[in-house]
């Protein structure tokens, strides 16, 4: 028989038992493996957060150090990516060249797709660990017109990545700590929640037994609408074009009201978060503390503070609890790392891999069925066919 009760947007539909992110939208609560988001993000390390989601227990020392080792071992990708990232124009969205190359590294590199023991997975693990964070620096370099180069195996997971994306030819590189600690942050506020879009999908597509790099360039196609992680490049989008407007909030406010109007106020709404998002509680304050550090004035942080203090009095969006989130100010962050806007939800991406790769292990770990949701049918009953010459 058929379905009769429909869910669209699975609002209310649970797909799998987890036990890997708890989360209270009422309450604003964010746990990974039942720690505090503001305490990981606070106290943990970004290699630490991901050990923690991806095997449920933070490391010790001991095992961290193995993960990290691990991770470096396999940290360089084959060099004939190269030729498929030179075959983009310099003008493709990165975002569309690192899902792609994700799911060229299923070409090079085989044995990724036999995750039959746990051996195997976690060889399968560290595989991606490693060498997505070279994608992502590779997808910046290659919008910058930058030679490509592997990373250097005696730095930290965040300061590698950090150098892969900025060290320029001829010149001598200098880590700053200020940009380490700060996308450290940003990348553990990242790195999970439940059962989103790109999560979801992950998941979905590995229930089929696709490979996990397959699976993994789908999530990144997901994230990257700007319902969902394309919002942190959209905000900024929004943030300038107003201030290339004047200034004037109201007047985007009132587009954001109108129902005539497609336009959102993006970074604002959670399909789960209806209090607030205690991402976007660190992230504002990491956002202050960044660009205080770093010396920079972003006229686009006056900007984004105005439009939050006006949405949050605002009838319209405190009946519907409409609140920033995550994304509302982390752009602001990565615009005074010096990181192109394009870049942005890269960036989520590089965050999100150990939460994606978490809740994909679980599923497999669990045998859950494969996903395949039903419909209602409401096309056409039962037609006689009609001839071309006919029609
Ligand atoms: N601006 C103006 N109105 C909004 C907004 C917004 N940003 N978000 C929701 N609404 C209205 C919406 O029009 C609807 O009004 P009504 O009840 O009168 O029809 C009501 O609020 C409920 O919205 P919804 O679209 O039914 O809620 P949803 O749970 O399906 O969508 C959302 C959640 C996040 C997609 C949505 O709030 C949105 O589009 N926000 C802007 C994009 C954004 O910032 N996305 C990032 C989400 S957080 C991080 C991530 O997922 O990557």
């Amino acid at each position: 028989g058929g379905v009769t009760t429909l869910d669209p947007g699975y609002k209310n539909t649970g797909s799998c038992e987890s036990a890997i992110t708890f989360l209270n939208g009422e309450e604003g609560i964010l746990r990974y493996r039942g720690y505090s988001i503001e305490e990981l993000a606070d106290k943990a390390s970004f290699l630490e957060v991901a050990f923690l989601l991806i095997f449920g227990e933070l490391p010790n020392q001991e095992q961290l150090s193995k993960f990290a080792h691990d991770i470096k071992e396999q940290s360089v990708v084959d060099d004939d990516i190269k030729k498929i990232l030179d075959a983009f124009p310099k003008s493709a969205h990165p975002m569309g060249v690192l899902s792609s190359l994700t799911s060229a590294l299923t070409a090079f590199n085989p044995s990724s797709v036999n995750v039959d023991s746990e051996e195997a997975m976690y060889k399968t693990v560290v595989k991606i660990m490693g060498k997505f964070p070279v994608l992502v620096a590779w997808t910046m370099r290659k919008q910058k017109g930058l030679p490509l180069d592997y990373g250097d195996n005696s730095l930290g997971y965040v300061e590698n990545v950090l150098k892969m994306m900025f060290k320029k030819p001829n010149e001598e590189y200098t880590q700053n700590p200020i940009l380490v600690n700060a996308l450290d942050k940003l990348l553990i506020l990242h790195a999970d929640h439940e059962q989103n879009c790109s999560t979801s999908t992950v998941r979905i597509v590995g229930s089929s037994h696709a490979g996990l790099f397959a699976s993994l360039s789908a999530g990144i196609s997901a994230l990257w609408g700007p319902l969902h992680g394309g919002a942190n490049q959209a905000v900024l989008e929004m943030l300038e074009a107003i201030k290339e407007d004047g200034g004037d909030t109201k007047k985007f406010m009132a587009k954001a009201k109108d129902k005539e109007d497609p336009f959102r106020l993006m970074g604002f709404g959670h399909r789960v978060y209806k209090n607030f998002d205690p991402r976007a509680k660190i992230i504002k304050k990491a956002a202050d503390e960044v660009l205080a550090d770093l010396g920079v004035e972003d006229p686009v942080l006056d900007i984004a503070k105005g439009l939050a203090a006006e949405a949050l009095s605002d009838d319209y969006f405190v009946k519907r609890k409409l609140y920033p989130n995550v994304d509302f100010y982390s752009g602001i962050i990565y615009r005074s790392m010096g990181i192109p806007v394009e870049m942005f939800t890269v960036m989520f991406a590089l965050g999100r891999l150990p939460g994606w790769i978490a809740q994909w292990r679980e599923m497999r770990l669990r045998k859950e069925p494969i996903g395949r949701p039903r419909q209602i049918y409401i096309g056409e009953t039962h037609r006689p066919f009609k001839e071309i010459s006919k029609r």
